[in-house]
């Protein structure tokens, strides 16, 4: 299995914090955000990983990255998102470096406490459909919601005004290499967006989508509270258990 982490859009929610400067390079805790997902899938046993970027700073993702070395990878690939057509669109950049291998995607501002290794193992025993990771939330308008009959998911709503469920839709997606012939069929959503809760729900319809429910906490990084909330969540479960950099 491959990663791909996408770090483009231009993170609005965050003006001015990200006017001149890439959400994924602003701090969490001591780290920038994008050292979190980048050692999730790292940590999950992914060795091949690229970064889908865009916006501002692009370069600077290479300066602080450099070829992976730092982090024990063989390569770390980069490509960049021009505007911001959405999660899917932004995906759909990947096709090449994916090559038809299951992909582990982690969108740039998600932050996870726990190691999801056991849940890529058990996609790669049968290495089809998609899995996405759910997590109880409070707030789950501002996400994507599943409505979930006798165990199965039957529909996701993205940011639903009355959520069908008490769970949120991570930004941790496992997919087989048929997502990209299912982005190619999206239709730009209200906000103009390829959005990726078109395509899960592509893979429901199918009956191909599983689900895990996340262990450990769960931050995504988009909005300035939940920027310090995750940043308070580093500190407190503390940085180095979540962080696995080599020096070498
Ligand atoms: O965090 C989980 C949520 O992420 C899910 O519950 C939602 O279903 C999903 O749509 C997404 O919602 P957001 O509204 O929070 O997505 P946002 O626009 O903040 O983008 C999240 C990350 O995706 C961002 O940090 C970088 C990447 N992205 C986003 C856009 C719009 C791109 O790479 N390119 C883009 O064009």
């Amino acid at each position: 299995m491959k990663g791909v982490i996408l770090a483009g859009g231009l993170g609005k929610r965050l003006y001015p914090l990200t006017k001149i400067t890439n959400k994924h390079l602003l701090p969490v805790y001591d780290k920038p955000m994008i050292y979190y997902p980048l050692e999730c899938l790292i940590k999950a046993g992914i060795e091949e990983i690229i970064i889908v970027t865009g916006g501002n700073n692009a370069g600077d993702f290479l300066r602080l990255l450099g070829n992976g070395k730092e982090f024990g990878l063989k390569h770390l690939h980069y490509t960049y998102q021009e505007g911001e057509g959405g999660i899917a669109a932004a995906l759909a950049l990947a096709e090449d470096f994916a090559d038809n291998e299951c992909i582990c995607v982690v969108l740039g501002d998600n932050i996870i406490e726990k190691n999801i290794k056991k849940d890529i193992e058990d996609y790669s025993k049968k290495s089809r459909g998609a899995r996405i990771f759910l997590k109880e939330v409070p707030d789950r308008e501002r996400f994507g919601v599943p409505e979930i009959v006798n165990g199965k998911i039957i529909k996701i709503e993205e940011k639903p005004k009355n959520p069908k469920s008490k769970y949120a839709v991570t930004g941790i997606y496992i997919y087989d290499s048929n997502v990209f012939d299912i982005i190619r069929t999206l239709v730009p959503s209200q906000r103009n967006e390829l959005e990726i809760t078109d395509v899960n729900n592509r893979y429901v319809e199918l009956g191909e989508m599983t689900y895990s429910i996340l262990d450990g906490w769960w931050a995504d990084a988009g909005t300035p509270e939940s920027l310090f909330k995750a940043s308070r969540l580093v500190s407190e479960t503390g940085a180095n258990n979540l962080l696995l950099l080599k020096k070498k």
